[in-house]
């Protein structure tokens, strides 16, 4: 039985492909490239010594889905599919809305076709919108979304949840994510974003570099110890695990809808990050403080208990293995 990743080549799908294929598990990637590229595929393989199938195919087309339920015996999705540039959601609202919700729609609908029930889905720690208490709970209210890629995350979380209300043979878990950064050990994997970055760590890394000139620090008037903003930044190898675990948890208990925070509970301001990478790579990175960003929050870091308690896991690696991991990818690619 496999386990089907749509958007398997992206970021967080390549290294949870790489954590899936290393715990013994056998799965089957499926991606258009929209935000990824082929020799992904390779350097997954290259990284495990193992081989998988993959279909290139769009998650709106249902006719290319469902010939790979027909072709494959498929336990669970793990759907990584969907688009998530916060300003260029707020640009393009229909493409956002249509790729990830009739994207996640079409991928349900052609499941249940084929029976398959075992669901987890990448959520993000976005849907708290501004947070009632920190460090944030999953009991936390949702809502407030500042943005349409966050609230097409809200949208398929109130979708997951109607649906096992409907049919409770379904076994759900959605993973709200916090700040992912740094890539795996090897470097041959990493962040690749279209054009400049809008994250933080992929702007520090690419001011390092050379490539940008210098980062612009969005305010330093928050009510945080620096006033500068804090978030809860975890390493994308500690996250794919944590979809290992999520996985285990539903093939072993299952019959459940069950949501968990994926972060460190650790918060961290952008000058305590642009120091931390400035000593964990010896590599100095400009800045100068601007105007603080629209839509912005002072501070948002996990609390996370409940996937230690629950999953099993915790983020075991720390803020210079974030640092070296992020930078070490972009040196490695030779930019
Ligand atoms: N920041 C800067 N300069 C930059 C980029 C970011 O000062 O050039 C600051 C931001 O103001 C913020 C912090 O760095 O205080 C982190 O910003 P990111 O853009 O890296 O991340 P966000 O917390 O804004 O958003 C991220 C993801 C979203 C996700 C959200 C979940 O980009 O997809 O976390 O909370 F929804």
């Amino acid at each position: 039985m496999a386990i089907l990743l749509p958007g398997g080549a992206g970021y967080i799908g390549s290294h949870t492909a790489i954590e899936l294929l290393n715990s013994g598990k056998e799965i089957i990637v499926v991606d258009n490239f929209s935000n990824s590229k082929p020799e992904v595929l390779d350097k997954i393989k290259q990284i495990t010594g193992k081989d998988f199938k993959f279909y290139e195919l769009d998650c709106l087309d249902r006719k290319a889905l469902e010939k790979v339920f027909e072709e494959n015996n498929i336990e669970a999705v793990i759907n990584f599919a969907g688009y998530k540039a916060v300003g260029e959601s707020v640009q393009k609202p229909l493409d956002y809305y249509t790729n990830n919700i009739t994207g996640a729609l079409t991928i349900l609908e052609t499941m249940k076709k084929y029976n398959c029930k075992k669901f987890i889905f990448s959520s993000s720690a976005t849907v708290y919108g501004d947070p009632e208490i920190i460090p944030i709970t999953e009991e936390c209210k949702t809502g407030g979304t500042t943005n349409p890629y966050g609230t097409t995350k809200l949208f398929i979380e109130q979708i997951l949840k109607d649906l096992y209300k409907s049919d409770n043979e379904w076994d759900i878990c959605i993973l709200r994510y916090f700040n992912p950064v740094g890539s795996h050990e090897s470097g041959l994997i990493g962040e690749e974003p279209q054009g400049i970055p809008n994250n933080l760590m992929p702007y520090i890394v690419r001011v390092a570099s050379g490539e940008l000139e210098e980062l612009s620090v969005f305010g330093n008037d928050y009510d945080t110890p620096d006033g500068t903003g804090v978030r809860d930044y975890i390493h994308v190898v500690d996250l794919a695990v944590g979809h290992v675990k999520a996985l285990d948890k539903i093939q072993k208990e299952g019959k459940g809808l069950y949501i968990y925070n994926l972060g460190t509970g650790m918060g961290y301001s952008v000058l305590d990050m642009v120091k931390a990478f400035e000593t964990s790579t010896g590599k100095e990175v400009q800045y100068k403080i601007t105007d603080r960003r629209a839509g912005d929050i002072a501070t948002c870091y996990a609390e996370p208990k409940k996937a230690k308690e629950e999953l099993g896991w915790i983020a075991e690696k720390n803020l210079e293995d974030m640092c070296k991991d992020s930078w070490n990818y972009i040196v490695n690619r030779g930019e």
